[in-house]
């Protein structure tokens, strides 16, 4: 008589449902994540990395100024893009869109795609310097229409690096000029950056 019931079995069942939803939302509580791993929000204008950065080659630095030398990379200002559109495709609705920003003198209003919690410290320049490239941390922007979140921007992705787990070969050589030790055997790595709570939590 120890046969489980289909009515048994339901409930059982729910249960179970119920034990991973609430146990789910537990561990999202517990590590309030800031992985928005795909995040693409809609933005005001359509503005495409393929057609831009891709189909037309443009630099990175371009539009994104200074990320060498600061802790942010700018969004571009409108004045940037009015360097092309003041002649480029102008009977398009979205560049007359820009331009009327331009001439109101009133910012784009682009939405952030990447944002880490104020508690986290992320410096983009001590990474450019190192040789991490864009595509590392954002994927293939080039060949995206519309850019999303590429990486989980979560604290053991950083780790993983920091610790050189995932480091790229390219920037463990540029490391090993001053460390050569981070070159060691690959199942025993050494960390490339800091792995210290403070470098990024202060
Ligand atoms: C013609 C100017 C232009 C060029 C060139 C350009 N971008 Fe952008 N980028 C923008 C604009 C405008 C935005 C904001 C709108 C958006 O998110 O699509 C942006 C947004 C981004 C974002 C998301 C920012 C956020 O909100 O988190 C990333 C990442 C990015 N660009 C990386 C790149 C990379 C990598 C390259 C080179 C392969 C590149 N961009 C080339 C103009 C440009
Ligand atoms: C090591 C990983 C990494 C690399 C390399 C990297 N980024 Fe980022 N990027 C991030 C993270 C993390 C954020 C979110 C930062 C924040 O919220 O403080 C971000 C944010 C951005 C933003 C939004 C504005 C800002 O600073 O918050 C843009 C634009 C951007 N990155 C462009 C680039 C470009 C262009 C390159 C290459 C020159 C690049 N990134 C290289 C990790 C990286
Ligand atoms: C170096 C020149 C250059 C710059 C700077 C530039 N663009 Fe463009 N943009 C182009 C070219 C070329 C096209 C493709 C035109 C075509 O399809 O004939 C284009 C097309 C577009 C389109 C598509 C229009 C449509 O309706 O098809 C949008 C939207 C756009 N750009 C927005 C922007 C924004 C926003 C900026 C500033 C962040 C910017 N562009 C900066 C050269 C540029
Ligand atoms: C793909 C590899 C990689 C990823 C991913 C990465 N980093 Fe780094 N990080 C580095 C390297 C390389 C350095 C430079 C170390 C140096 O200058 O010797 C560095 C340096 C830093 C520094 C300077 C501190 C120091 O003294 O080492 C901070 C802060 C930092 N990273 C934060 C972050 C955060 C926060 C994230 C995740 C959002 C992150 N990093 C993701 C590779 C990475
Ligand atoms: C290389 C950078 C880096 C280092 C080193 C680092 N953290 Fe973090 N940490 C982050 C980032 C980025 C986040 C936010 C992303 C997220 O919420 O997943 C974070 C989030 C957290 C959180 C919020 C909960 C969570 O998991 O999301 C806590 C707590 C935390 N870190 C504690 C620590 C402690 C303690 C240390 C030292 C043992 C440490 N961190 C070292 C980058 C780092």
């Amino acid at each position: 008589m120890s046969r489980i019931s289909s009515g048994q079995k339901k409930t059982l069942l729910v249960l179970a449902i119920l034990v991973m939803v609430v146990g789910g939302g537990a561990v999202q509580l517990f590590y309030p994540s800031a992985s928005n791993q795909g995040y693409a929000p809609e933005q005001p204008i359509p503005f495409s990395h393929k057609l831009h950065a891709g189909d037309n080659k443009m630099a990175c630095a371009y539009c994104h100024v200074g990320i060498e030398k600061s802790r942010h990379a700018s969004v571009p200002s409108v004045n940037v893009c009015m360097n092309c559109h003041t002649v480029v495709k102008t009977d398009s609705p979205w560049i007359q869109k820009i331009q009327k920003h331009f001439r109101e003198g009133t910012p784009i209003e682009w939405v952030r795609v990447h944002e880490l919690p104020d508690f986290a410290y992320f410096p983009h320049k001590r990474h450019v310097a190192k040789g991490v490239s864009c595509e590392t941390c954002h994927g293939d922007v080039r060949k995206m229409e519309k850019v999303y979140q590429y990486a989980p921007l979560n604290m053991g992705w950083c780790m993983d690096c920091h610790r050189g787990v995932t480091t790229p070969r390219n920037v463990l050589a540029e490391i090993a000029k001053e460390r050569p030790e981070v070159m060691d055997s690959s199942l025993n790595h050494k960390p490339v950056a800091s792995i210290q709570c403070a470098a990024c939590h202060h």
